[in-house]
């Protein structure tokens, strides 16, 4: 309290101190309110674990208000100058006529977006609202700042790359469509975090890397930029809310880094997400922000046929946790049931006409199960079951007729498959008919890659992948750019 009141006149060195105090009061608090938390209905099961125990979760709405809360407080201080002026008559006319309203509506608008996507998550870790209605609602909730946005700043074109300038010109002016990109930022930053989640600490340990490059970023641009450039203003705005955002979420890690004590809920990945694009869109550097997202774009183009229902989507997609050797190995979503069935390609319906005599119940094939199924397999037809063909040839791509996948999800089976990113496990006898595919996410692919592991190495590998990919983001952002902008 000493430092911040002392050096008062420096709204940074005050948020800094406000961080570190967000961050110690959530750290504290958690414990403290674990247990309103459970009685409150408010708990989960850890589904990693050879125990299953439940745990508070939801505990981002604590990381979340105490967020709110430092803002709050923080609010004067980037006026401070204003509050200390002279209350002379004259003055206090000058302060009036020179006072930044719209820094400090943007302030505001971008308090009542986070704000309005705490409380969503909330709602959705109670009620567990379906993807189609929470979908949009974090565009809705940029709807205030994108309007501050349009009054303050309103700047909707886009410089466009050197190579591309003389077809398309030095600038393009999206008007109204920027703001729809605006907002599907909005839409995909909220909604990516929850979709890379599941394992202890793997969604504030992404969030934490994000923050930080985001906050270096400001950091190097600050210390290149010359006195009075005009986005100077931008770049501390982005620190002032990405700084108590570092402080709580730390506070949180403690507590939900492995074997998490609590679960940090839908609450947190929205907070942390409607964030990240306040600061991209306050700030104006949504693209670099993106940059930023580099595995959670990946992660969502591969979820992309589940989240889409070209394929089935299970409940959970998190990696299987294996009891026997207590590793964390990719879970498999059932794509279709080992049964009787004529083998019938959908264009050539005469040419490979076979029937196939076998029970249904000879191989057991619960998603849960997904190694269990296989050891079954290998004492079956280890050669057929688990390995897909060797050559892919053109025979092979064609849909089943009978298959229960859609035309579309059988062609993303078979291209991913070939990719690598996914492995699909096929009926024993004819190898032809998929049975089940690992699911598609990024903790799945790692564990394909990279074999079986512990819960705490997966989230350490996120983490790594996270922080390498932010080192591109800034070779692309403060090398490469010159080739493409003039910087
Ligand atoms: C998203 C994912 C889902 C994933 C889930 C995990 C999509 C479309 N949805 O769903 O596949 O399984 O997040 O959070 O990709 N949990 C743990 N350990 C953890 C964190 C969470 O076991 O470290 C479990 C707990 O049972 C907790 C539950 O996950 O109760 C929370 O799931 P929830 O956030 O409600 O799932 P969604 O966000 O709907
Ligand atoms: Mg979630």
């Amino acid at each position: 309290v000493f430092i911040i009141l002392t050096t008062a006149h420096d709204p940074l060195t005050v948020n800094v101190g406000f961080s570190v105090l967000a961050g110690i009061t959530t750290w504290s608090a958690i414990p403290a309110l674990s247990e309103i938390f459970v009685k409150a209905g408010l708990k989960g099961m850890d589904l990693s674990k050879k125990t299953k125990h439940i745990i508070p979760e939801s505990m981002g709405m604590v990381a979340g208000l105490i967020y709110l809360v430092t803002m709050f407080l923080f609010i004067p201080f980037p006026f401070m100058k204003w509050f200390t002026a002279s209350n002379d008559g004259d003055l206090h006319e000058l302060k009036l006529l020179t006072f930044p309203n719209l820094k400090l509506a943007e302030l505001l608008s971008a308090l009542l977006s986070i704000q309005s996507m705490v409380f969503l998550g909330f709602a959705d870790d109670v009620l567990d609202i379906r993807w189609r209605f929470k979908m949009p609602l974090p565009a809705i909730a940029s709807i205030p700042l994108l309007m501050v946005y349009w009054v303050h700043l309103g700047v909707t074109h886009i410089v466009v790359p050197i190579p591309l300038r003389p077809i398309l010109g030095q600038l393009i002016d999206l008007g109204a469509l920027y703001y729809v990109y605006m907002g599907m930022v909005a839409i995909f930053c909220t909604h990516s975090i929850n979709i890379m989640a599941g394992i202890n600490g793997v969604e504030v340990g992404q969030s934490l890397v994000i923050a930080c490059s985001i906050a270096i970023n400001d950091m190097i641009f600050l210390q290149s930029a010359s006195t009075g450039a005009p986005a100077i203003e931008t770049h501390l705005f982005s620190l002032y809310f990405i700084l108590p955002f570092i402080g709580v979420s730390l506070g949180l890690m403690i507590h939900n880094w492995y074997p998490s004590k609590v679960f940090i809920g839908d609450t947190y990945c929205y907070f942390a997400g409607m964030t990240f694009a306040v600061v991209g869109i306050l700030a104006h550097y949504s693209k670099t922000l993106l940059l930023f997202f580099i595995p959670q774009i990946f992660n969502f183009l591969l979820s992309a046929p589940q989240l889409f229902r070209l394929v089935p989507c299970p409940r959970h997609r998190v990696p299987r946790y294996n009891r026997q050797t207590n590793l964390m190995e990719p879970s498999r979503v059932v794509l279709d049931e080992e049964e009787d069935f004529e083998v019938e390609f959908s264009s050539t319906k005469q040419e490979s006409k076979r029937t196939l005599g076998r029970s249904p119940s000879s191989v057991s094939l619960s998603s849960a199960g997904a190694a269990g199924a296989s050891t079954q397999d290998s004492d079956e037809s280890p050669t057929e079951s688990s390995n897909p063909p060797t050559t892919i040839r053109l025979q092979d791509l064609r849909p089943l007729k009978n298959s229960k996948l859609k035309r579309s999800g059988w062609y993303c089976v078979k291209i991913l498959e070939a990719l690598g990113l996914t492995h699909v496990r096929y009926d024993s006898k004819t190898g032809k008919r998929p049975l089940e595919m690992t699911n598609l996410t990024i903790l799945n692919l790692i564990l394909l890659k990279a074999g079986p592991m512990s819960e705490r190495n997966l989230t350490i590998s996120v983490m790594v992948v996270q922080f390498c990919c932010s080192l591109v983001a800034f070779f692309i952002r403060h090398r490469l750019v010159a080739f493409v902008y003039d910087v």
